[in-house]
């Protein structure tokens, strides 16, 4: 199995490693295929995503992608911040391999988990945004 030099990068210093106490948004996912668990923290001022944090019990290819997808999302709209796909995570991180593709859904999940709790506290609708399963 190859991991780009991204990959093995994010795993070994994943960024954003940690809780943030007073989130605007929290997000809990779990993954069906391996039963491995992330947590996303969101702290957004303004519709803007001020900081993120993640925490994974999970494979390294979960770790480097829940890394990249915090990285990328921060400073971003909460709208723009939806464009943080599985798919822009994946590319940022020069590709994973096929069996380790559905790591990446995770970060995604638990990013508009998040998103979803802060709009559920704050009592507002994100366009394109859906409830989390
Ligand atoms: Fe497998 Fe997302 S968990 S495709
Ligand atoms: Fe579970 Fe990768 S094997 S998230």
């Amino acid at each position: 199995m190859e991991y780009s030099e991204k990959v093995m990068d994010h795993f070994m210093n994943p960024r954003n490693v940690g809780e943030i106490s007073d989130a605007s948004g929290v997000g809990t996912v779990g993954n069906a295929k391996c039963g491995d668990i992330m947590k996303v923290y969101l702290k957004i001022e303004n519709n803007i995503i001020e900081d993120a944090k993640f925490k994974t019990f999970g494979c390294g290819a979960a770790v480097a992608t829940s890394s990249m997808a915090t990285e990328l999302v921060k400073g971003k709209t909460v709208q723009e911040a939806l464009q943080v796909t599985n798919k822009a995570v994946m590319e940022a991180l020069d590709g994973l391999p096929p069996v380790k593709v559905h790591c990446s859904c995770l970060a995604e999940e638990a990013l508009h988990a998040a998103l979803w709790d802060y709009a559920e506290k704050n009592g507002i609708v994100i366009e394109g945004l859906k409830k989390p399963v």
